[in-house]
């Protein structure tokens, strides 16, 4: 079976941190969509490892790690990302397959995306400016390079191609400041050095280990709020993060879904412009910044903060079908008197509802709070839910209920042993 593990809000809700732990208990760990936007921190013996577009199952000896078809790859960054994890002595590259029918991203994706988002001005959607939107683009537009094609005889000459393409519509934009020799030359010399590693027939590879009886994790990118359908579009990114993106993004078949585990921080973040109903934009927001070291891990930007927002986790709850929820940062809200959950949104008009709306960019949403107290204590060496403050259990089950969801795991620190399962639990 394929267990799928995905982001329920606006991204960077802990997804590497529990992937890396989950990982032991399966042979193999996938990634299937996003690109080096997704910045995946694990903190192991204290050290912090930032993983982009290597699967978080790399810290495992023994699984199988896949970059698949979906996920569109900057050799650049792959290959800075590879030299990190030799440097710090970690073992990966046989245990490593990455799918022929990733498309690629150029230089030349990376300078549209920033003349492109630069010319937004007001509007801009605060991309990473890794070139994702523009390669998606390209694939969509059936003009793209994949992976694959670097083996073939004339991909010099296809590059070329493309990247004039690039500049042509790049034209129309001012200019912005990109050194093409330097990047074109870095970008040909990864493509080198990538050619030593393991590329397969994703879908094949990935079928045959299912029927062979092994166990895979279907690892996201981003959070569900930022899917191409159904997030705050257009504040979005260019895949689908929900569970619909796993089988086209690896080649599996619906059928083999088994396990759909939705992650969700204890409140809520978003780095980027766009729509955030819960945002807090007074010194709780500074607090809960400071205290959850919200600080985006690909480009180091102040991630914004707010309130856990009830009917946007139920929206995608329902997307992606989610089994079982985790809980992450619960130690992040330990000195805060009161907490806050959105329950429903008020509109212009007067009206309640806790559904999400159509156009949440230019509805003005009240959002509808529930009060909670807080713990106001350490949360340091508690190992079962049970021992947890009385609040802390509290607003945990109050969530689920809400949610009609149960959470199995709660995350009470960045490190990997800082995890608190919930076997049995039920609604
Ligand atoms: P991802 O993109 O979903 O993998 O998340 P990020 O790595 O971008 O952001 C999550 C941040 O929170 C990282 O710095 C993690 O080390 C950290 N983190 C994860 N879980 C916890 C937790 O339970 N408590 C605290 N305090 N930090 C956590
Ligand atoms: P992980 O996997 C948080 C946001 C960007 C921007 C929008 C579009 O670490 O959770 P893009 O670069 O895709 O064109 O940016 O999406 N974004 C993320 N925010 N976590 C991420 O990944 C993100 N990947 C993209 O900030 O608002
Ligand atoms: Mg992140």
């Amino acid at each position: 079976m394929v267990d799928v593990l995905l982001g329920l809000q606006w991204g960077d809700e802990g997804k590497g941190k529990v992937v890396d732990y989950l990982a032991e208990k399966y042979d193999v760990v996938a990634r299937f969509q996003g690109g080096p936007n997704a910045g995946h921190t694990l903190v192991l013996d204290g050290k912090k490892h930032v993983l982009h577009t290597i699967p978080s199952g790399v810290f495992r000896p023994s699984v199988i790690n896949i970059i698949g078809n979906g996920v569109v790859i900057d050799p650049i960054t792959l290959r800075r990302e590879m030299d990190n994890l030799h440097n710090a002595g970690v073992n990966f590259k046989e245990n490593l397959y990455i799918s022929k029918k990733a498309h690629l991203i150029l230089p030349s994706h990376r300078y549209l995306d920033a003349v492109m988002e630069s010319a937004k001005g007001q509007s801009k959607i605060g991309s990473t400016l890794r070139g994702i939107g523009p390669t998606y683009t390209d694939k969509v537009a059936r003009r793209g390079l994949r992976i694959g094609d670097i083996f073939s005889d004339d991909f010099q000459k296809r590059y070329d191609e493309l990247k004039a393409i690039h500049l042509e519509m790049a034209s129309v934009y001012p200019a912005v400041e990109f050194d093409f020799s330097v990047e074109d030359a870095k970008w040909m010399e990864a493509v080198s050095y990538l050619k030593t590693y393991q590329f397969v027939e994703g879908e094949y590879f990935i079928n045959k280990l299912l029927d062979s009886g092994k166990s895979v994790l279907a690892e996201g990118a981003q959070g569900s709020m930022l899917d191409i359908d159904f997030g705050t579009y257009p504040f979005v990114t260019s895949s689908n993060t929900i569970t619909a993106g796993v089988c086209n993004g690896l080649g599996v078949s619906p059928a083999r879904i088994g396990e759909v585990i939705g992650i969700t921080k204890a409140y809520c973040t978003r780095v980027g412009s766009g729509p955030f109903p819960t945002e807090l934009h007074d010194e709780t927001g500074e607090r809960i910044r400071k205290a959850g070291g919200e600080f985006g891990a690909t480009t180091g930007r102040p991630r914004r903060c707010g309130w856990i927002d009830l009917p946007q986790l139920k929206y995608t709850i329902m997307l992606s079908g989610v089994t079982q929820l985790v809980l992450t940062k619960a130690d992040v809200l330990n000195d805060f008197d009161m907490l806050y959950a959105a329950t429903s949104y008020k509109y212009a008009d007067g009206k309640i509802s806790d559904e999400v709306p159509y156009d949440m960019v230019n509805s003005h949403l009240e959002p509808q709070y529930k009060s909670y107290k807080g713990w106001n204590s350490s949360l340091q060496g508690i190992t079962e839910f049970e021992d947890f403050p009385g609040q802390l259990q509290e607003y945990i089950l109050d969530l689920q209920s809400y949610l009609g969801v149960p959470f199995t795991m709660i995350s009470i620190g960045p490190e990997r042993e800082s995890l608190i399962i919930r076997e049995k639990a039920t609604v």
